[in-house]
């Protein structure tokens, strides 16, 4: 058993006999005890460190506990709002037991009271929905536009560990992209999410890493608007993130260079759809909608775009629904040579490519989509 099971083992078992045992008997406070004990192991090599829950699914960080899959204590975690855990310092005696107990109040396992002034005050342990912390609302933006306000710190820097890994010749790291797409699609979902979780790209390295981020988002967004299944939407968001890998090869000399690309650095940046496919089709589990949507992802309805199809039907319906999430999240950023272009413009200009660049039936609901999305916006307080 790994430590973060061992911990959470030993805490739902204390949640347990908090139940069965009043607060004063001792088989209560021994479980207490136990998964303090636990936590103190976990904590050891680093005290900060979070837990996701879903339902029937747990999060290390960004890494899923496989041995955890269909636990029900995820499941009862997440109804009673508890989507995430947070340990922030090592964790004292007394904070541990007043957690538990808040815990415990909020599970209905004992009367909940002043459940919510607990995260008012100082403590190394937060819990709650899943918002993501630190800096969610960028106040005062001086445009009101449908990027930002989650820094989701964590899956950024794994994406840049898998990119790098990629970099250095090492097989895609899946079970980690996929980890990234669930803790995505989590933060979609959060109860408060009043805007899609995009990022916004700080510095022009981490471009690839915000963009696929992004275009992860997006196009599990898209997928669900277009009332696709929990699955396709799922493999959508893996496809989305990965739709640059093959840009992980491209020279960084290329890739940051302000201006137009010459001749030849064209024909290397051209090159990212068919290196990308092959990675993905290369990888322990061949990724097959990845690699078809990396492979497709610049192609135009008109056949425009690259690399050439040889197949006459054109890119398929997944490939184009990445496209336009990849044009429109491309148009919104800052560039060398642009500053980002404000959400209606992008809009603007997907609506008048409607037919020709993009799959009208796909263009036209990503601008509904995302007008629903600004107008949510629009109205938040200021
Ligand atoms: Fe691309
Ligand atoms: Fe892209």
């Amino acid at each position: 058993m790994s430590t973060p099971v061992r911990f959470l083992t030993a805490l739902s078992q204390a949640l347990a006999t908090m139940s069965l045992y009043g607060d004063d008997h001792p088989t209560t406070a021994r479980g207490l005890d136990a998964a303090l004990e636990r936590l103190r192991e976990l904590q050891e090599p680093d005290p900060k460190m979070h837990f996701t829950f879903l339902s029937g699914e747990v999060l290390f960080g960004t890494e899923v506990v496989h041995e955890l899959e269909g636990w029900e204590w995820s499941t009862r975690l997440v109804k009673a709002g508890v989507e995430r855990i947070e340990f922030l310092d090592p964790v004292e005696a007394d904070q541990f037991d007043r957690f538990l107990s808040h815990l415990a109040g909020r599970l209905g396992i004992r009367p909940a009271s002043s459940v919510d002034l607990w995260q008012m005050g100082e403590s190394a342990i937060r819990y709650g929905l899943v918002t993501l912390a630190e800096g969610q609302r960028v106040r005062n933006e001086p445009a009101r536009v449908a990027t930002l306000m989650y820094t989701l710190r964590e899956e950024r820097e794994t994406m840049d560990w898998v990119h790098q890994e990629i970099q250095n010749g090492a097989k895609i790291p899946m079970v980690e992209a996929d980890a990234v797409v669930r803790s995505l699609s989590v933060a979609m979902h959060a109860e408060q999410a009043m805007v899609l979780p995009l990022l916004q790209l700080k510095e022009f390295d981490q471009y690839t890493t915000t963009h696929s981020m992004n275009v992860s988002v997006l196009a599990m967004a898209l997928g669900e608007y277009l009332e696709l299944g929990a699955a396709t939407v799922r493999a959508l968001g893996v496809a989305g993130l990965l739709h640059d890998l093959g840009k992980t090869c491209i020279p960084r000399e290329i890739l940051v260079k302000p201006g137009k690309p010459t001749d030849s650095e064209r024909l290397v940046i051209r090159e990212h759809p068919i290196v990308g496919a092959r990675m993905l089709l290369a990888s322990p589990e061949p990724m097959e909608l990845a690699a078809v949507v990396a492979y497709e992802h610049h192609v135009m309805l008109d056949g425009g775009g690259y690399p050439a199809l040889r197949d006459a039907r054109g890119a398929q319906y997944a490939s184009m629904l990445v496209h336009v999430c990849d044009v429109y999240d491309a148009l919104r950023t800052n560039r060398p040579y642009r500053e980002a272009w404000e959400s209606n413009r992008a809009l603007a200009y997907i609506q008048e490519r409607s037919g020709t660049e993009f799959d009208p039936g796909v263009a036209q609901a990503f601008i509904a989509m995302m007008r629903q999305w600004d107008q949510r916006i629009a109205k938040m307080p200021a």
